[in-house]
């Protein structure tokens, strides 16, 4: 059960590494598939670590876990309408996509700085 949650906790970083990556850092401003599929991806994995821990002994910090749910689904909302705005030639949503992409870091600042 151990490896199974560090292997989420890899692609919860992973995800987190294509969102920031290409929002923030390299395809500013397109909503490329690398942040389309993060985004989906910190939703799942994120719940099913939640899953684990109350599983587990230790004591899961709700508060902490419902502010990164709610920016989660931000991210993924920006990043689905730019994606489907830019599907249907309706051109490109910069503005969203720097959204998601700094709601994601912002989201990171949560997980770490939140003790
Ligand atoms: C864009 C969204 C998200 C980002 C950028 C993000 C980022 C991170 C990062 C960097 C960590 C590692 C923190 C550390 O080990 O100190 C982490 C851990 C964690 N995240 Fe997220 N997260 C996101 C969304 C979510 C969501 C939606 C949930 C649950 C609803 C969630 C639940 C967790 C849990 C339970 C851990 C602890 C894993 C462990 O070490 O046992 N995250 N997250």
């Amino acid at each position: 059960m151990e490896f199974v949650q560090h292997l989420l906790v890899l692609a919860h970083l992973l995800g987190m590494a294509a969102i920031v990556g290409s929002a923030v850092f390299v395809a500013r401003g397109t909503a490329t598939p690398a942040l389309l599929w993060g985004a989906r991806a910190q939703v799942v994995t994120g719940l099913l670590l939640v899953g684990l821990a109350e599983m587990g002994d230790d004591p899961v910090n709700h508060a902490k876990i419902g502010v990164k749910l709610v920016l989660a689904l931000a991210v993924a909302g920006c990043a689905e309408v730019a994606a489907a705005k830019a599907r249907k030639g309706q051109g490109e949503r910069p503005q969203l996509v720097q959204a998601a992409g700094w709601l994601a870091v912002v989201a990171a600042a949560v997980a770490v700085l939140w003790a």
